[in-house]
């Protein structure tokens, strides 16, 4: 099958005066038709630039970049400024993080899903565009009149969910979602991500969902990526999480001996030592080295596996067992 959002081999790196941060990492990822892919991962681990850089949002003076993204068989850098324009949100469409926060004061809710609807829509009539909004606010289940509203007259879950319609007004089949709940508690979390939920399924969506909260994603994601300085270190069905059998990476182990189980018996919860890494001085070999508890020699100096596409995992300790196994 083809992926409807295929990021292969993606590096980039910011371009500032104390001289380039890189960001991301050889990332390889694909979002399948009707698939939601969670990716997780530390702040500052490159979650926002991947999809900052998959819309092409971020300009082109302030980076140096390598490597494809395609969406729906096109690939998104070869377009032209002009096509970007008309094809973005038709196409791909993204839920910016802390966005719910960015709407404007001073425009009604239904302004703000005008500005799109006519610059890509310009045929459509004012009671045309005013009916589609009313559309767009049922499907996230908000009352059709919260168009007349203004934005703080809305709790946060109903910004939320405003900014969720607004980025589907164009009916994109590929849909980013940044932190989307991250500000709101837990109830009004829950009540949103089962709407992403069904939204998703009702409409055959390819959605990444972009979250630092592990137990987010284990709840919606059909796939798990997980990604440490930059690069995805981890892909990996949701069901196979949980399993014994299938070793997951250590810094997935590690982040999930951080999250509180309802049942079974009692566990200390443990953080994870040390720090992220800082970015303009990467170790030569696997980045997570200073904090793993299985590292051995070959990772200090050797860089991870390369990445295969749908499901793998980048770790010299596993390339290792995997190696004795077969022998
Ligand atoms: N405009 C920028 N200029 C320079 N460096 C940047 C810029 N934006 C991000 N970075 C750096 O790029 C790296 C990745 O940042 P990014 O915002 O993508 O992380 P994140 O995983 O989304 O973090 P968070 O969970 O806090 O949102 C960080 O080291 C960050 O400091
Ligand atoms: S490659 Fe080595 S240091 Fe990195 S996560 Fe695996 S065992 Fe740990
Ligand atoms: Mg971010």
């Amino acid at each position: 099958m083809t992926p409807n959002l295929d990021i292969a081999h993606l590096s980039l790196s910011y371009l500032t005066e104390r001289g380039r941060v890189p960001a991301l990492r050889n990332v390889s990822l694909a979002v399948y038709p009707n698939e939601i892919v969670g990716l997780v991962g530390e702040s500052g681990s490159g979650k926002s630039t991947l999809a900052m850089a998959a819309m092409r949002l971020l300009r082109p003076q302030d980076i140096a970049l390598e490597g494809s993204v395609r969406v729906q068989g096109q690939e998104v850098y070869r377009l032209s400024p002009e096509d970007l324009k008309r094809w973005r949100w038709e196409h791909l469409a993204m839920v910016f993080q802390s966005s719910m926060n960015a709407l404007n004061p001073v425009l009604s809710v239904a302004s703000h899903f005008f500005d799109t609807l006519s610059a890509h829509r310009a045929a459509d009539s004012k009671p045309v565009m005013m009916q589609r909004v009313r559309q767009l606010l049922q499907l996230v289940r908000l009352d059709p009149d919260v168009a007349v509203r203004y934005p703080h007259e809305l709790s946060g879950g109903m910004r939320q969910r405003v900014v969720i319609a607004l980025a589907l007004a164009l009916n994109p089949k590929v849909l980013i979602m940044d932190e989307p709940t991250t500000a709101l508690d837990v109830v009004v979390q829950k009540s949103i991500l089962d709407e992403i939920s069904a939204i998703q399924t009702k409409h055959q969506l390819s959605v990444l969902f972009i979250t630092h909260d592990f137990t987010l994603v284990q709840g919606l994601a059909h796939r798990i990526a997980v990604m440490y300085a930059g690069e995805i270190v981890q892909i990996t069905e949701r069901e196979s999480l949980a399993r014994e059998s299938v070793p997951n990476h250590p810094y997935t182990t590690a982040l999930m001996r951080g999250i509180p189980r309802l049942t079974g018996s009692r566990a200390t919860l443990e953080g994870i030592p040390g720090e992220p890494p800082d970015m303009t001085r990467l170790p030569r070999g696997c980045a997570f080295y200073p904090r793993c508890q299985d590292r051995r020699p070959v990772c200090e100096s050797t860089p991870l596996p390369e990445a295969s596409h749908d499901t793998y995992v980048r770790c010299h300790a596993l390339t290792a067992e995997r190696r004795e196994e077969r022998c």
